[in-house]
């Protein structure tokens, strides 16, 4: 159901049939300016009438619509008047529910191919002729409901698009939604701004005041605590409470000792100085090296971080009298993916936001309807720097998962240099922005090397560089070898102890992202 944040904004609603890309057509939707949510396809037609929306999309999803148990749209959705487009699976239930038929065709159609518009429909420009599009289909529609058109058709589904224009209803057999298919952005929005009349103005920043006047709400004159990890989510969502509530907020930064170079200074510059926001800095660096001693298991060293991390927030908030609320940077992907997923775990993630219930505090979450990159904006907006704003995904353990072994204060110290000249060259390259994370690693072995004519022996620091748009899955960077080169001397030269570097070329999966 819609997160219930007050909006003054048009709202479009994706109703989700399990669809991998159901967060991608909530994307492009609001990349044509409409503010658009994804709710359940067991949602009521009492329940998307009182959400009032502009625009209904349905998605597609893994199911047949001819099988038994296949999720289904309450009919009477149909009939409220709201311009409704389907998609894929949502088109052919659309056919299925108002009257046409779906059928198994011979030969399914996979990727690429191509779309013959008729000149009738509004939906497409039909002058460009034959068009491409991405197709992921068995079932088809072999018969259009009465009162409807088709208006489209490629070589294996002779009903590609079909639409009945009095009743605004619409549907596509492609996705839209996908880059493979170029005219997909413009389908969308001529469905949302010409055929349902939304207007294109909606913006992350919109979000800004509705959320500080529903924070202000919530919170009234009582006091809120905010973790910062350093990272983009925390930060925005601290400004954002603080624009609300001023100097009834205050947060707490716990310095574990596996911060990255230069980190604890940055936060406390950016939020002390900058944003005039209150900050509690704990050091407690000690506590965390202490907890670590000899201890070389990945899941035990994750597990001891993340429970110290709870200890010493709880030390730190339990001063603050008054505070009922915590402020948690949770984005819009959180909301949809808690619990719906019921994926192996691969590795106990700890972060900010994942301090347990139990501390006792209501929650503010003013991110909860963001993606990532709408969080970034709104940063920018709220006037962050752009090295918070435009940080890479830091994880909640720190440098402690990128130190195979046990983690020392030594190794950290000689990780730090090693990480901050990695993250010095890609921004010397230009290439921060376009990846999704470089850094460095220090294993736990040691290798033979000569420098000058001296024998030695010392470990390596592996650079790890990747590509990613959901974290899911990523790519390693084809960094220049230019790059690598500058990197890898630089690294030997100016960190001691380090006498060779290599490049991890392993994409996720196999691998992960960290290393632990
Ligand atoms: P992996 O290594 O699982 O990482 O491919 C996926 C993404 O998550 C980050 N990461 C974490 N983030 N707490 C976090 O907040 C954690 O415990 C944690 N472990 C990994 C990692 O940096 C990557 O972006």
């Amino acid at each position: 159901m819609s997160s219930g944040t007050a909006k003054s904004e048009q709202l479009v609603l994706v109703i989700d049939f399990g669809a991998q890309y159901a967060q991608l057509i909530a994307r492009r939707v609001r990349e044509a300016r409409v503010y658009s949510e994804i709710v359940s396809h067991t949602i009521s037609s009492q329940e998307v009438k009182d959400l009032a929306p502009a625009a209904i999309i349905l998605s597609g999803g893994p199911k047949s619509v001819r099988v038994d148990g296949a999720p289904m749209l309450d009919e009477e959705i149909y009939n409220l008047g709201i311009p409704i487009l389907g998609i894929c699976y949502g088109a052919q239930l659309m056919a299925l529910q108002l009257g046409g038929e779906v059928s198994r065709f011979d030969q399914g159609e996979y990727g690429r191919t191509q779309l013959t518009v008729t000149p009738a429909t509004q939906l497409l420009d039909a002058n460009v002729g034959e068009q491409s599009v991405w197709m992921s289909h068995f079932d088809c529609i072999t018969k259009v409901p009465e009162g409807f058109e088709a208006t489209a058709s490629t070589p294996n589904a002779p009903v590609a698009m079909l639409e009945n224009k009095q009743r605004n209803l619409w549907a596509a057999q492609f996705h839209p939604e996908v880059v493979h298919t170029p005219g997909g952005q413009e389908l969308l929005c001529r469905f949302l701004h010409d055929l349902a009349g939304c207007d294109p103005t909606w913006t992350p920043g919109s979000v800004i005041d509705d959320s500080i006047a529903a924070i202000t709400a919530q919170v009234g004159d009582r006091r809120a605590i905010c973790g910062l990890s350093g990272g983009v989510d925390s930060a925005v969502a601290a400004a954002l409470v603080h624009k609300a509530i001023g100097s009834r907020l205050t947060c707490i930064y716990v310095d574990t000792g596996l911060m990255r170079s230069g980190e604890s200074d940055q936060v406390v510059e950016t939020f002390e100085k900058h944003q005039g926001i209150e900050l509690i800095h704990v050091q407690a660096a000690d506590r965390f090296f202490a907890g670590l001693a000899g201890v070389t298991d990945p899941e035990e060293k994750r597990k001891i971080i993340g429970e110290l991390f709870i200890r010493v927030f709880e030390e730190a908030s339990g001063g603050i009298a008054d505070a009922d609320y915590l402020v948690q940077g949770t984005l819009y992907p959180d909301v949809i993916e808690s619990g719906t997923a019921d994926a192996a775990k691969i590795k106990s993630h700890h972060n900010v936001g994942g301090l347990p219930d139990d501390l006792s505090f209501d929650l503010v979450e003013p991110l909860r309807n963001l993606f990532k990159d709408e969080v970034r904006r709104v940063g920018s907006e709220l006037g962050l720097p752009d090295e918070i704003v435009w940080r890479q995904p830091f994880p909640g353990p720190g440098l402690g998962v990128r130190i195979i072994g046990e983690v020392t204060p030594d190794k950290v110290a000689t990780l730090q240099d090693a990480d901050l000249i990695v993250r010095e060259e890609i921004a010397a390259a230009g290439l921060e922005r376009e990846l999704w994370q470089a850094f460095a690693v220090l294993p736990d072995i040691k290798s033979v090397g000569v420098m000058g004519d001296e024998r030695t022996y010392a470990h390596p620091i592996i650079i790890r560089a990747v590509n990613s748009d959901d974290v899911m899955t990523a790519d390693w960077a084809r960094l220049p070898y230019d790059l690598l080169e500058k990197m890898s001397s630089r690294i030997i030269n100016e960190v001691t102890d380090i006498n060779r570097v290599a490049y991890d070329i392993t994409s996720k999966p196999p691998g992960t992202i960290e290393w632990e």
